[in-house]
C-alpha cells in the first residue's frame, strides 16, 4: 500500500469533529484563542492520539509542540509539518486545525502502510499563529526561525494585561509535554505546511490542489491617539481634543491612501478601542490596529511612510504616534518542493493550479530555515476568518494524500 492510499478520509475527517468541540461556538465555529483552556484541551486531545500510535511528542520554550515518528537513520535531519491549533475569536474549524491534522494522519498513514523513512518526520502545532489575542501571530514559528526574541516574546500582553509567560506556563501546566532546553529551533531538512486556501480562486476554477508558491508580505501597526477626557454635556466644540475624532480622520485619510487601483494592497483596520469608553465622557484615548499586505516590500516601504505622514497630519488638536509591531517579508517558497508537490498532485489525479497566498502562514518563517513549500485546498465560498469556514471531507483527504507523499519524498533525500 502507497502512503497517499493509506490515508483515511473518514478518520480525519473525525479528528477535525472531535477537535471543533473544544472552543465549539453555537454557530459552528471555534474560539480557542492561543494559551487559552480550549488551546490546552486541543494540545492534550492531539497528545492523546500521538500516544496512542506510539509516536513521540515534545515541546519548547514558546510551546511549539511536535509529535515524532523516528526514521531509520538517527543522524538525519527531520522534515516536518504542521500548522497552529490556535483560532480567531470567531474562527473556523479548519484555519491551522487542517495543516495540523493532515500532518497527523500523515504519520498515521505512514504507519498504517508500514513504510519506513530514513529522515524522522514531525508533526508540528505552532503556538499562537493567529495573533488575535497575542501579537505578533506566528509568534511559535517566528521563534523557532529566529525571526522573534524569545524573550521579548515572553513579556508579550494580551488585550486585558495577561503577560504571554503567565498564560504560557498555565497551557503547559493543563497541557503537559516534555521540554526541549535550550532555544526554540532546531535543524530541519524539509517543511510543508497544508492548510484551506481562505480565498475563492480554488473553488472557482473547481480545483482541488493549491501549489503555493510565495506568500505575500504583511505588516502589523498600532496607532494610538491621545486627546484630552471632557464633559460631553458642557465641553464646547473648540474646546474638545476628541481623540476618537481625530482617529476617524487619521482612519479616513489612510483608507483613501491605501486604495490601490489594482486591488493588490490589503489594508485593514480590525481592532478599535476607545477610551475611557463612557458615553458621557469626549474620549481622551483612542488606539486601532493596522493589517496590512502586499507581494512587494517596497510598495509596503512607501505606504507605511504615507501612514506615517497622515498620522502627524491629521490628529491636531490631539496628538498620534503610530508604531510597527511587524513586518514579514514577502516569501518565496523553495523551486524543489513546490515542484514536488505540483508533481505529486498530477501523480494523484488530482486537478491543481499554482497560486500565491494572500494569508501569512507559518511556513513563511520555516523558509528561512530549510527548502519549504504549501498545499492548499479548497474551503467553501472561499470564507475564512467566520464560523461558517467549511471544507469538504474529500478535499481535506486529497491535500493530505499530497502532503503524505510528498513527505516521503522528502523524509528519503
Ligand atoms: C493568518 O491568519 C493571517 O492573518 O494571515
Ligand atoms: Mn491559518
Ligand atoms: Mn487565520
Amino acid at each position: 500500500m502507497s502512503a497517499a492510499d493509506a490515508v483515511r478520509e473518514d478518520r480525519l475527517w473525525q479528528r477535525h469533529v472531535d477537535m471543533a468541540k473544544l472552543g465549539g461556538t453555537p454557530k459552528g465555529g471555534v474560539n480557542r484563542q492561543a494559551l487559552s483552556p480550549e488551546d490546552a484541551a486541543a494540545r492534550n486531545l492531539l497528545a492523546s492520539w500521538a500516544n496512542a500510535r506510539g509516536f513521540s511528542i515534545f515541546t519548547d520554550a514558546i510551546g511549539n509542540l511536535f509529535v515524532r515518528r523516528e526514521g531509520t537513520d538517527p543522524a538525519a535531519l527531520p522534515v516536518m509539518s504542521g500548522s497552529h491549533m490556535d483560532s480567531q475569536p470567531t474562527g473556523g474549524r479548519f484555519d491551522g486545525m487542517y495543516g495540523v491534522l493532515a500532518a497527523f494522519e500523515a504519520l498515521e498513514a505512514l504507519e498504517d502502510a508500514g513504510i519506513r523513512t530514513k529522515r524522522p518526520v514531525i508533526a508540528v502545532a505552532w503556538t499562537n499563529e493567529e495573533g488575535s489575542r497575542f501579537q505578533p501571530g506566528a509568534m511559535g514559528s517566528a521563534v523557532f526561525a529566529g525571526h522573534n526574541k524569545l524573550e521579548e516574546m515572553l513579556e508579550v500582553k494580551d488585550w486585558k494585561g495577561v503577560v504571554l509567560k503567565d498564560a504560557l506556563a498555565e497551557t503547559l501546566k493543563a497541557a503537559p509535554a516534555p521540554m526541549r532546553e535550550g532555544r526554540p529551533g532546531f535543524g530541519l531538512d524539509g517543511y510543508v505546511e497544508a492548510h484551506i486556501e481562505q480565498g475563492p480562486r480554488l473553488e472557482n476554477a473547481a480545483t482541488t490542489i493549491g501549489v503555493v508558491t510565495a506568500i505575500q508580505g504583511s505588516r502589523r501597526y498600532i496607532v494610538s491617539v491621545a486627546g484630552e477626557e471632557a464633559h460631553a454635556g458642557t465641553t464646547p466644540r473648540a474646546a474638545r481634543k476628541d481623540a476618537f475624532a481625530a482617529a476617524l480622520r487619521i482612519a479616513q485619510a489612510m483608507y483613501e491612501a491605501t486604495t490601490d487601483a489594482d486591488d493588490t494592497l490589503r489594508f485593514t483596520i480590525g481592532r478599535v478601542e476607545v477610551g475611557p469608553g463612557s458615553p458621557n465622557t469626549v474620549p481622551g484615548s483612542t488606539t486601532f490596529t493596522i493589517d496590512m499586505r502586499h507581494p512587494s516590500n517596497a510598495v509596503l516601504d512607501a505606504h507605511e511612510d504615507k501612514l506615517g505622514r497622515i498620522v502627524s497630519t491629521h490628529a491636531a488638536p490631539c496628538t498620534a504616534r503610530i508604531e510597527r509591531v511587524t513586518a514579514v517579508p514577502p516569501t518565496d517558497f523553495d523551486p524543489m518542493v513546490v515542484d514536488l508537490v505540483r508533481d505529486r498532485a498530477r501523480s494523484l489525479g488530482l486537478t491543481n493550479m499554482d497560486m500565491p497566498s494572500g494569508a501569512g502562514h507559518d511556513a513563511m518563517h520555516v523558509a528561512q530555515l530549510c527548502p519549504t513549500g504549501m498545499i492548499f485546498v479548497p474551503c467553501e465560498r472561499g470564507i475564512s476568518h467566520n464560523e461558517i469556514e467549511n471544507a469538504t471531507p474529500a478535499d481535506l483527504a486529497a491535500g493530505t494524500r499530497v502532503l503524505v507523499e510528498v513527505l516521503t519524498e522528502l523524509a528519503n533525500r
